[in-house]
């Protein structure tokens, strides 16, 4: 198995000192750079918009793999491209449309992905997954980091892997939420690609020790 694509959330930085936190995500093994977009409508809680994003993505040196929490996203898909992202990720639960939203998305030269809160069935993506990049599976109900890991997400994992092989897909499944060195290596084994992890690394003592940790988990 190939190593683990690991997305530290900066949810979790120092909103103060970002530049240094990000400087110190370029020196790590850290793939992504996972930027949650919240407007406390979609989640009970705002974080930040547009031009943090485009601040966070002068100094970053990986990807930005941008999760909008914000209901009818389609207003700033363009916005947030322009702002920087290589990634962006809706909410099943925000989209009416999800089939056009995430053309709309790849009409940017964005990678596309869909975010599923822990309570929505991963079997409703069969009929649209050729056409995902990249799942994320909520561990925690999203709006806060810092949250504990929902044991029911392993069984979604090994769900929505099934239903990528079934379908010949390949798209990429990412676990966001209460995410550390105790559940990843049986979320890898369930099937999991990409790993966000916010307050496990930001909090840790020794960030870029810890995101190495994580980068080497090996199966
Ligand atoms: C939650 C966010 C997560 C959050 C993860 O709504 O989508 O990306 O930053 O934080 P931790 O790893 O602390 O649960
Ligand atoms: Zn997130």
């Amino acid at each position: 198995m190939s190593a683990p694509i690991i997305a530290p959330s900066i949810l979790a930085a120092d909103f103060a000192n970002l530049q240094r936190d990000i400087e110190m995500l370029n020196e790590s093994q850290a793939d992504w750079i996972h930027v949650d977009v919240m407007d406390g409508v979609f989640v009970p809680n705002i974080s930040f918009g547009q031009p943090v994003v485009e601040a966070v993505y002068k100094h970053a040196k990986k990807p930005l793999d941008v999760h909008l929490m914000i209901q009818d996203p389609d207003r700033y898909l363009a916005a947030f491209r322009n702002a920087g992202a290589a990634n962006i990720s809706v909410h099943y639960e925000a989209c009416n449309h999800l089939h056009r939203t995430l053309q709309a998305i790849k009409a940017l030269d964005c990678k596309a992905g869909v975010a599923v809160n822990p309570h929505t069935n991963v079997q409703l993506l069969e009929d649209t997954i050729k056409d995902i990049d990249l799942v994320i599976i909520m561990s925690v109900n999203p709006g806060f980091g810092g949250q504990s890991f929902i044991e029911n997400t392993y069984k979604k994992v090994r769900q929505l892997k099934e239903i990528i092989v079934e379908n010949e897909a390949s798209t990429l499944i990412e676990i966001d939420g209460g995410v550390n060195a105790h559940n990843a290596p049986a979320l890898l084994e369930a099937g999991a690609d990409v790993l966000v992890a916010g307050s496990f690394v930001f909090k840790s003592v020794d960030s870029v020790g810890t995101i190495a940790e994580l980068k080497g988990i090996n199966l």
